[in-house]
């Protein structure tokens, strides 16, 4: 407990899935959360989750493709908590479609919502930080998809090799105001993303197969390697990639 104490932190897709675990895992370490998502309902419902322990909680409807959402959200948090410390770069969308099938319009909003939203998020968040000059803490959601092949989702392995590509770029660029960014990369975890996938598959769904572990991650698992990563234990750790992928990439 208490971990991230007086630290501000946002969250981006954190109405469900392993945002909602971090905001409520990071609420519970001490920092005050701004809960980030598209999803109005699951914004509110994360809040209320995290008043009803007593954490202190900002909930925010964002879309992180929308670069005038961004810079009203920071015009938010300024207003509400005075400055911003950590931000996990964490909403994404899943596509499977491989390259002989996806259509134009897939392949961008796939890029949008988890790449472009990336770099909209580290451009508008370091700057908030930037203003508190006590530096910062970024993590980015990347994948194990941005290193192995699947055969099939072109679009989101493109874009999560993006974002392990723009996490140490960007730690180059912000190290001299103090702020760190790495990035966490899951291997497949449940959560509502995967739940069907990993229904109709199973067991036999190739990324367990493959997995040494030889089963699903749990949203906790992910969320307390990014939890390391948003804390002062982390200080002097930037541009480093930590898979929580149960061994999946390295056989
Ligand atoms: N689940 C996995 O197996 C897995 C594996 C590797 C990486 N990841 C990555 O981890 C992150 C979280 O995934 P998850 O499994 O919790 O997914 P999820 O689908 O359960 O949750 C994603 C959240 O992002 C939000 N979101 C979607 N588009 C948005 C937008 N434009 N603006 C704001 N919010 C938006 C959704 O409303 C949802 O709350 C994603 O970046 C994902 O690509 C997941």
């Amino acid at each position: 407990m208490g971990r991230l104490n007086g630290k501000v932190a946002l969250i981006t897709g954190a109405a469900g899935g392993q945002g909602a675990v971090e905001a409520e895992l990071f609420a519970r370490e001490g920092a005050k959360v701004v809960v980030a998502d598209i999803n109005e309902e699951g914004v509110a419902a994360v809040v209320d989750r995290i008043d009803q322990f007593g954490g202190e909680a900002l909930g925010i409807v964002l879309n992180v493709t929308d670069d005038e959402a961004w810079a009203a959200a920071m015009e938010q948090i300024r207003a509400s908590f005075g400055g911003l410390d950590i931000q996990v770069n964490n909403a994404g969308i899943l596509s499977l479609e491989g390259i002989a099938k996806i259509e134009r319009a897939e392949w961008d909003r796939v890029i949008n919502v988890n790449q472009t939203s990336v770099m909209l998020g580290l451009k508008h968040g370091a700057a908030l930080m930037r203003e508190g000059g006590t530096g910062g803490s970024i993590i980015n959601l990347s994948s194990t998809y941005a290193h192995v092949g699947s055969g099939a989702a072109v679009a989101y392995q493109a874009s999560k090799a993006a974002v392990f590509i723009m996490t140490k770029t960007a730690a180059v660029e912000f190290a001299p105001d103090g702020i760190r960014v790495n990035s966490v990369a899951p291997g497949i975890i449940e959560t509502p993303m995967t739940r069907e996938v990993l229904a109709a598959a199973g067991p036999s769904h190739p990324d367990i197969t493959r997995t040494p572990l030889q089963r699903a991650g749990q949203p906790h698992e992910v969320a307390n390697a990014v939890l390391f990563l948003a804390s002062d234990e982390a200080s002097y750790i930037t541009g480093a990639e930590l898979l929580v992928d149960g061994g999946r990439t390295i056989t």
